[in-house]
């Protein structure tokens, strides 16, 4: 969807059905387990369900109906309770939150003020309602949670609360890698309605030649690894990745138990074999670069990863995703939690990238080898919490999106971060290498 395309009353439209969306999905999320789950801590890495449902109910009253539409507070009181930046998530238990009924009606009446709201704002004139910014962050914001929710949803124990259709099966053999020629293109957007802040300002990156892995790797590769001992063996690792392998105990992705000598996983309360041919998931930054080095590879930059994403050597032009610039479909990627794991490797032709790499969007977040950095010509944008705070070498950043992450928080120029050694998140990764001497022209 084009949104600088729509005429004013299709833009309102467009926004009215992408929040009644989001909604029926973080409704999913947590009316399919009882109040007893929803107001327990299922890990201390994460919040209870009802205060993700309550905080998204939270920024859309101080994004839109108290900056936008300039209207009074409804609750001014809980501001404090749902502000990430003041409790740390192991700690949101013990606060005097709302429950469960409580966040509901919240979270309802909120939401009737933002669509009487979006009925009335021009949608121009102001950088911050221009084609509907600020409702499309909170979209985006209300989606981000509900991936959250769903890695909430994993960490919890007990029998199985969501359901999901099956992966697609149909899977072409690949070439293991593809060759991405080296030259200039355009990194970020200046012109993407919706992008945030991180994204901008579109600019020219020159990239060497580089091979990139055609699919994310897979558990069949990644236990290959296992089994060559990988994880006793110091040389793969970094010096922080080995301490850390060394302090955490890391011997396989998170979520797999042996069982005799093969694997099994858990995967929302279900215990099954692992799939040798799905992307591997729930692997830390530092797993995924040792599991490169034994491969006598390494990680994408993110600069890379997004010229291999985008970039159209026919036109010259940067894609807003890898299949061209229409908005993502089922046959394109996996998202949106329309299924409970990642399709195969090999799946989704119609959503090869110019260069011939599968699955780029979707499935499972890409770890790059880069730190989260601004590009040149930053400028914060509504607010210095978004982004800019959490610029620096702490974080890595992670590209392309999971199953669990919905169409409209996902895009070609899309930059997730996490510490790198986050593991409850869905993230896996693809290798990339240099052109070795004797494949230089
Ligand atoms: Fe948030």
């Amino acid at each position: 969807m084009n949104l600088l395309e729509l005429s004013d009353d299709d833009l309102r439209a467009h926004v009215a059905a992408e929040l009644a969306r989001t909604r029926q999905r973080s409704a999913g999320l947590t009316d399919s387990v009882d109040d007893d789950d929803l107001v327990r801590q299922h890990s201390p890495l994460m919040s209870p369900l009802v205060w993700d449902l309550a905080h998204v109910g939270s920024q859309e009253e101080l994004w839109l109906v108290r900056d936008v539409g300039g209207a009074e507070a409804i609750r001014p009181d809980i501001d404090d309770l749902y502000d990430a930046f003041q409790h740390p998530r192991a700690d949101r238990p013990q606060l005097p939150l709302l429950g469960p009924a409580e966040a509901r009606d919240y979270v309802g009446t909120v939401r009737e003020k933002v669509f009487d709201l979006l009925a009335r704002t021009p949608l121009e004139g102001r950088r911050l309602v221009d084609r509907a910014f600020a409702f499309g962050m909170i979209v985006q914001h209300e989606q981000q949670h509900d991936e959250t929710m769903l890695a909430t949803h994993q960490l919890r124990s007990g029998p199985p609360a969501l359901t999901a259709e099956p992966t697609p099966s149909d899977v072409d053999v690949l070439p293991p890698e593809v060759f991405v020629p080296g030259g200039p293109f355009t990194m970020g957007t200046s012109t993407e309605p919706w992008a945030l802040d991180n994204e901008r300002p579109a600019h020219q990156v020159h990239v060497d030649d580089f091979y990139l892995d055609s699919t994310p790797v897979t558990n069949g590769r990644y236990l290959a690894f296992i089994e060559a001992g990988g994880y006793d063996d110091p040389r793969w690792w970094s010096e922080a990745g080995w301490a850390h392998r060394q302090s955490a105990e890391l011997r396989a992705p998170r979520f797999w138990q042996l069982d005799g000598d093969r694997w099994l996983r858990r995967r929302f309360g279900h215990l099954e074999p692992v799939p040798e041919g799905e992307p591997v998931v729930h692997v830390s930054f530092y797993e995924a670069e040792a599991y490169a080095a034994w491969a006598g590879k390494r990680l994408p930059t993110e600069q890379e990863w997004e010229k291999a994403a985008r970039f159209d050597p026919r036109s010259g032009r940067s894609r807003r995703y890898p299949w061209g610039d229409d908005d993502p479909r089922p046959e394109h990627a996996n998202l949106g939690q329309r299924h409970l794991q990642p399709a195969p490797a090999g799946a989704y032709a119609a959503g090869a990238a110019p260069c011939g790499a599968r699955q780029l969007i979707g499935d499972v977040w890409e770890w790059t080898a880069s730190d989260f950095l601004p590009y040149p010509g930053f400028s914060a944008f509504p607010y210095r919490e978004y982004s800019e705070v959490f610029f620096g070498p702490g974080y890595k950043v992670l590209r392309g999106g999971s199953f669990g992450t919905d169409r409209s928080a996902c895009r070609g120029t899309f930059r997730n971060w996490d510490y790198p050694i986050r593991r409850q998140i869905f993230a896996g990764f693809r290798c990339a290498r240099s052109p070795r001497a004797e494949e230089r022209g």
